[in-house]
């Protein structure tokens, strides 16, 4: 794993405990966020992006927990006095604070809390319900600046409205005193930008943060994230259900499936020489890619299933157009590296079986390019619409 990293997620698991049984919402997720890199999360509805998320934050609601793996911090630049040593010598890594553990911090204490907003903030998709109905925006924003930064009362207001003015919201003095309901849907979301941007985050998540608006809003606000995220350095991790977003904004992709991982690999890699067929079936349900940009938007056979039903082995195989009976219902896939950087969940994609991985796992193009899933089949149903649970 390359050490240039601010956050690494590292086999985490987030399990909710209900009366149906456990559901295995984040069941073995793992990446590294570089500064000032953007990473897609992406993958259908259930697939555990938002409790990765919330994972992240230490918000994760009961009956909820994390139950397993690590989510390292690495401090900011100037926490920690470091000697820089003498001439080439290069920083004694040994010397610098170690990375934090987000996962075993009190969930309710003192150091998350300034954590959440601070060094990390969260972009949800509905402004409304992220937005206190009971103060003007300029009240939210200097609260999140004060909580953060060590500045007084005046101070924080002047640098609300100039946070705003950064978000592109016209006339951020009036803007700042008005309330949540008395703006758009666009000026709603660049508010709740703000308001995120408040704090001087180094890692900011997105969750959908478009998905709940128009088109033309949605370019705009994508714009703004780009720019802002290139002005300030910030890493950030977007999620999405939307390859199209995918695809203009992030550098690494990770796509998820039923808690699991189960592709990662930088962007080119994933639009131009997928491995996992989920990634695949993804992409071919992309208006424009594999599938005619008219028509109804195609997709995969059959749904996510419920977490706590999950599938015995590959918990993609009742699904997936490349299933081998007897190997992909028995053994759960671990990871391969099937690129130097791109890292797959596949079993018919672990090396001890090259000769059959490659005669039976024909290249994208081949299996799915000439393949038009049609839901009058019966088998394949639209992509669901995001919905925040
Ligand atoms: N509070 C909760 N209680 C029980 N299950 C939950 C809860 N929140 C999320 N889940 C389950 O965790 C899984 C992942 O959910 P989520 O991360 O919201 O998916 P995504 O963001 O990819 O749509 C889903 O099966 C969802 O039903
Ligand atoms: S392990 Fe088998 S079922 Fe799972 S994705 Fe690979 S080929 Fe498909
Ligand atoms: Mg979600």
């Amino acid at each position: 794993m390359s050490e240039d990293w601010i956050l690494s997620v590292r086999d985490l698991k987030t399990h909710f405990f209900t009366r149906e049984g456990v559901v295995r919402a984040v069941d073995g997720v793992g990446f590294d966020l570089a500064p000032g890199r953007v990473l897609g999360i992406v993958g259908e509805s259930g697939c555990g992006k938002s409790v990765t998320a919330l994972s992240i934050l230490g918000i994760v609601d009961h009956p909820g927990r994390i139950v397993d793996g690590r989510i390292l911090l690495r401090p900011a630049h100037g926490d920690t006095p470091v000697d820089p040593g003498h001439g080439d010598t290069p920083v004694d890594l040994a010397r610098l604070d170690p990375p934090v553990d987000l996962a075993r911090l009190d969930p309710t204490g003192r150091q998350i809390r300034s954590i959440r907003g601070g060094e990390i903030a969260l972009i949800f998709q509905e402004p409304m319900a992220s937005l206190s109905p009971v103060h003007t925006i300029g009240q939210q924003i200097s609260e999140t600046i004060r909580l953060h930064r060590r500045v007084g009362r005046r101070r924080s207001r002047e640098q609300a409205v100039e946070v705003l003015r950064s978000v592109g919201v016209p006339d951020p003095e009036e803007g700042a005193k008005l309330y949540p309901f008395q703006l758009s849907g666009g000026l709603r979301q660049r508010a709740l930008i703000a308001q995120a941007l408040a704090g001087e985050p180094r890692v900011l998540i997105a969750d959908e943060p478009t998905t709940a608006l128009d088109v033309t809003t949605q370019a705009q606000i994508l714009d703004l994230l780009r720019d802002l995220q290139k002005r300030r350095g910030m890493a950030v991790i977007l999620i999405t259900h939307d390859l199209g977003v995918i695809a203009e904004m992030a550098d690494e992709v990770l796509v998820m499936y039923l808690g699991k991982g189960v592709e990662r690999a930088p962007v080119d890699l994933i639009f131009h020489s997928p491995e996992h067929p989920y990634t695949r079936a993804l992409l071919n349900s992309m208006p424009g890619l594999g599938a005619a940009a008219k028509q109804a938007l195609p997709s995969i056979s059959g749904t996510v299933p419920p977490a706590f039903r999950r599938p015995a082995g590959c918990s993609f195989h009742p699904r997936c157009l490349e299933f081998l009976e007897g190997t992909c219902n028995r053994r759960e896939p671990e990871p391969v590296m099937v690129r130097p950087d791109q890292e797959v969940l596949c079993l018919r994609r672990e090396p001890e079986e090259p000769s059959q991985t490659r005669k039976n796992c024909p290249k994208t193009d081949k299996v799915y390019r000439n393949r038009t899933l049609r839901p009058e089949s019966g088998h394949f149903s639209p992509i669901e619409q995001e919905s925040r649970d």
